[in-house]
């Protein structure tokens, strides 16, 4: 019984892929994030100073943004410098912020006493702050406004 269920399979597979085909072609002509001519270059964006000083979140669930420069801070599949002050291990002889508990929870919500898997990029979640103007326009407003 596998081979008819894995030929039926490919026909629908590959009847998506017909679709996915034809969807894209009416899309029209491919627009460029910046929206400039696609083959023209523009010049480098300006570079925004980071800004001191700890930013209030938005809202209460907002990964902070960074007040300091990360650049030196190196984070691959061994090191992770920023743990170096932020982990619960170290941040009261550094003066930061301890990482909060989330960040020790497995995702079958075990507590760890290192960081998680999930949460070892740190820069997945939290960006340097700068007063830049937004990349991508939003209409974000919190639900329960500050
Ligand atoms: C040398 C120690 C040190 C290292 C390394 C470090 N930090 Fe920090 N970090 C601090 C201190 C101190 C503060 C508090 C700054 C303040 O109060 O102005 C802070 C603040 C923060 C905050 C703001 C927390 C809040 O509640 O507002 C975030 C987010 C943060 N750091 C993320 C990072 C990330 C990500 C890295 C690695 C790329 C990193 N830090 C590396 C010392 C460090
Ligand atoms: C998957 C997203 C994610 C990743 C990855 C992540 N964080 Fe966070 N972080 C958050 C969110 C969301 C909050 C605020 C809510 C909370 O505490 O859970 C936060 C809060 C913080 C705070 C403030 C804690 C407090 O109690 O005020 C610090 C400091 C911080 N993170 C540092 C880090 C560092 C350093 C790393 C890397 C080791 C990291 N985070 C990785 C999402 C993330």
């Amino acid at each position: 019984m596998k081979l008819p269920v894995v030929a039926l399979g490919a026909v629908f597979a590959s009847s998506l892929f017909l679709a996915g085909l034809v969807s894209a072609q009416s899309n029209g002509p491919v627009q460029a994030l910046r929206g400039s001519e696609i083959d023209t270059t523009l010049p480098a964006p300006e570079i925004y100073q980071q800004r001191e000083g700890r930013e209030v979140r938005n809202y209460r669930q907002q990964p902070p943004t960074i007040p300091h420069s990360m650049e030196q801070y190196q984070i691959d599949l061994r090191t992770n410098q920023c743990l170096s002050c932020h982990d619960w291990s170290n941040a009261g002889d550094r003066g930061a912020p301890t990482l909060s508990m989330t960040h020790y929870l497995d995702r079958e919500g075990n507590q760890l006493d290192t960081v998680a898997g999930t949460r070892w990029f740190c820069n997945q979640c939290h960006v340097p702050q700068a007063d830049a103007p937004a990349l991508v326009g939003n209409t974000f407003e919190p639900s329960n406004p500050r």
